[in-house]
């Protein structure tokens, strides 16, 4: 699939000389993904004085992202050329890729989307004089099942099984780029949550059903908000390295739904032991990590 755009950071036509000149001096942020997450970036950074590259690998959603960002590209992280043409003159690069589907996605797909995706950012990165962050999506579901225990950035990964080792190797891939003068912070996101992603109403959908597993696994979630906040806030300082993007609250994935289910007054969920959980987290996410860089949670403690 080709860029939309011949030429990356095309300004658009009709613009003033002095208005192009201004957009020079914006900074460039660039984002791989406008997908949930990356359009609320996307329209974050936009009302800063940020100059706004976006992608989708869909060119019928390109109408959507006209209005918060300043140059909306079509591409396909699998497509060298394409990733090549994206990052061309931009300082920092934000990758929030996920495969496209609102079901498990087969692992070769899984693979292609983040594997191939970070293989060839970091083969066009070491061919590039502009960029100087990355920000890179990831999961903490890379932690897999530790048995509830606590897990931290220098805990192990899980790479047994299929879908862990995935995302693992694609964030290693990304952490290897081996460029002094480019920081590359992953960030290990829990559950996302916000708005058209709301909890009552996710959860709420599973009242009175029964749900495979036994309830007993830790979850994390994170809010979409803090996302954004967070992402700003490794921009801004620089960050370096991973870092746990998950609230403070360390819950089953029982009593986080009880929780759902009882503040709206709804029938509980039920738990079927005999059956594999959907999750493959079991850990208490520790988010010590960015709170001691100094970040603040907007909703540490609270499922809105
Ligand atoms: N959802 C969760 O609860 C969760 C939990 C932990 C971590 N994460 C991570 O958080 C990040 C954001 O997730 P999200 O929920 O915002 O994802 P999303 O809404 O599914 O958006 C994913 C974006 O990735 C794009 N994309 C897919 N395959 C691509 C490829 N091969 N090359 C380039 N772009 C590609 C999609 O393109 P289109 O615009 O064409 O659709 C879309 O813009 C992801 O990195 C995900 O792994 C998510």
């Amino acid at each position: 699939m080709q860029a939309t755009n011949s030429q990356n950071l095309n300004y658009n036509s009709g613009t003033s000389f002095s208005a192009i000149e201004e957009q020079k001096k914006q900074k460039k942020v660039a984002i791989i993904g406008c997908g949930y997450v990356g359009k609320a970036l996307a329209s974050y950074w936009y009302t800063k004085d940020y100059f706004v590259t976006g992608s989708t690998t869909r060119k019928e959603k390109i109408s959507e992202l006209e209005n918060i960002t300043h140059n909306p590209v079509v591409m396909n992280g699998n497509n060298l050329e394409d990733v090549e043409s994206f990052i061309k003159d931009q300082e920092t690069i934000l990758v929030s890729i996920a495969p496209i589907s609102d079901r498990q996605v087969s692992a070769e797909v899984y693979a292609e989307t983040y594997i191939s995706t970070a293989k060839n950012l970091v083969a066009v990165l070491n061919n590039n004089s502009t960029v100087k962050q990355v920000i890179y999506l990831s999961s903490g579901s890379v932690y897999g099942d530790k048995n509830g225990q606590l897990a931290d950035e220098t805990s192990s990964l899980d790479v047994d099984s299929k879908y862990g080792k995935i995302l693992v190797e694609a964030e290693n891939i990304v952490l290897g780029l081996n460029r002094e003068d480019v920081q590359v912070c992953v960030l290990r996101l829990g559950g996302i949550y916000g708005p058209k992603r709301e909890l009552h109403k996710r959860i709420g959908r599973m009242s009175g059903k029964t749900l495979p597993g036994n309830g007993e696994s830790y979850v994390a979630w994170i809010h979409l908000d803090d996302i954004v906040k967070a992402i700003e806030f490794v921009h801004q300082k620089g960050c370096d390295g991973v870092y746990n993007l998950v609230n403070d609250l360390k819950l089953t994935s029982k009593e986080f739904c009880d929780l759902i289910c009882d503040r709206q007054q709804l029938e509980r969920v039920s738990w079927d032991p005999s059956k594999p959980s959907f999750s493959s987290l079991n850990a208490r996410v520790d988010n010590s990590k960015i709170k001691g860089e100094g970040y603040q949670f907007i909703y540490a403690d609270i499922l809105v």
